[in-house]
C-alpha cells in the first residue's frame, strides 16, 4: 500500500514534487519540519498511514491508528499575506476534494475543523517554520476514512466520526492526489480567489450559539457566532452583548 501510494502521488501530483510515505511514524509534521531544516523544497510532501504522536490544535494528540486515516503534511514558503490565509484556504480545499472526489457535503466547523454529519472526520493544523530568514508552513492534515478497530478514544468520542463503513481499494490514493491537487490550485490564487466565499457557504458555526475557549486559555465565554471575515476571522456576539473578532481559539456549538 504504501509503494502503491507513493508511486500514484508522484505520478498525479501536478505539483512534481517529493513525496514520502510510511507505515508508520511519530508524526507527519515532525518528520516535514526535519525536511524544512535541510532545506526541502515547496510541496515536499510526508504521508502516513498511522502515527504514534499525531499532534493536534492547542497541543492535542490526534488519534491516528492503523488501517483507518490519511495523515500527510505538506510544507509550504508563503510570503506574510500568505501566510495569514493558509489555515482558511486548507479547510475549503479539503472540502472541495471531499466534493468532488467522494461526493460528500462537508462543513467547517471554525476554524478548520471538516464535518460530516456534524462529527469531525479531518483536522488541519498549520505550524510555522523558521529557516534562516525563510519562514516555512507546514500544513498537516488528518482525515478519518474509516471506523477505528475498538472505536474512537472515550475523550472524542462524541464528536469524532469517519467517512465510510466498507473500505473501498484505491481510495486512500485517490483522496490523497485529490487534497494535494485542491490544496495545490488554491494556493496559486490565495488571497484572490473565492476561498473566503466558498468557506462561509461551508461553515456550520456561523449563527450558532456557541462556547469560545481562548487559544491562550482563560475563561471560556457564551456568545452568538456572527460572522466570518475576509481572513477567517470570527466575530462573536457574547451574552454580554460585547463583540468580539477572533483569529485563533476554539468557538463550540453551546448545545
Ligand atoms: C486538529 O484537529 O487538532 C488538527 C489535527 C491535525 C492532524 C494532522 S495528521 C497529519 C499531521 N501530522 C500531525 O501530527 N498532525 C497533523
Amino acid at each position: 500500500m504504501v509503494t502503491k501510494l507513493e508511486e500514484t502521488v508522484k505520478k498525479e501530483f501536478s505539483a512534481n514534487a517529493e513525496i514520502e510515505v510510511y507505515p508508520c511514524i511519530d508524526s507527519t509534521n515532525s518528520v516535514a519540519a526535519q525536511r524544512v531544516a535541510e532545506g526541502c523544497s515547496q510541496w515536499h510532501t510526508v504521508v502516513a498511514l498511522s502515527q504514534t504522536k499525531g499532534c493536534g490544535r492547542l497541543g492535542r494528540s490526534f488519534f491516528s491508528p492503523e488501517g483507518t486515516g490519511l495523515y500527510m503534511s505538506t510544507v509550504l514558503y508563503p510570503d506574510e499575506k500568505a501566510r495569514a490565509l493558509l489555515t482558511g484556504m486548507a479547510a475549503v480545499a479539503v472540502c472541495e476534494a471531499l466534493e468532488k472526489e467522494l461526493r460528500l457535503s462537508p462543513k467547517i466547523k471554525w476554524v478548520n475543523d471538516i464535518l460530516v454529519n456534524e462529527k469531525k472526520v479531518c483536522g488541519i493544523l498549520a505550524k510555522g517554520i523558521q529557516k534562516g530568514s525563510c519562514c516555512g508552513v507546514i500544513l498537516g492534515i488528518g482525515i478519518n476514512l474509516y471506523r477505528p478497530e475498538g472505536g474512537f478514544p472515550s475523550e472524542i468520542a462524541d464528536v469524532a466520526g469517519y467517512l465510510f463503513e466498507e473500505r473501498e481499494e484505491g481510495l486512500l490514493e485517490r483522496l490523497c492526489v485529490s487534497v494535494l491537487e485542491s490544496l495545490y490550485k488554491r494556493y496559486k490564487d490565495i488571497g484572490c480567489d473565492d476561498a473566503p466565499e466558498q468557506y462561509r457557504k461551508r461553515c456550520a458555526t456561523v449563527g450558532k450559539e456557541v462556547r469560545v475557549i481562548p487559544a491562550g486559555g482563560g475563561a471560556q465565554r457564551l456568545g452568538r457566532a456572527l460572522y466570518v471575515d475576509d481572513s477567517y476571522h470570527i466575530t462573536v456576539e457574547y451574552d454580554t452583548k460585547e463583540r468580539e473578532t477572533l483569529s485563533s481559539g476554539e468557538v463550540s456549538l453551546r448545545f
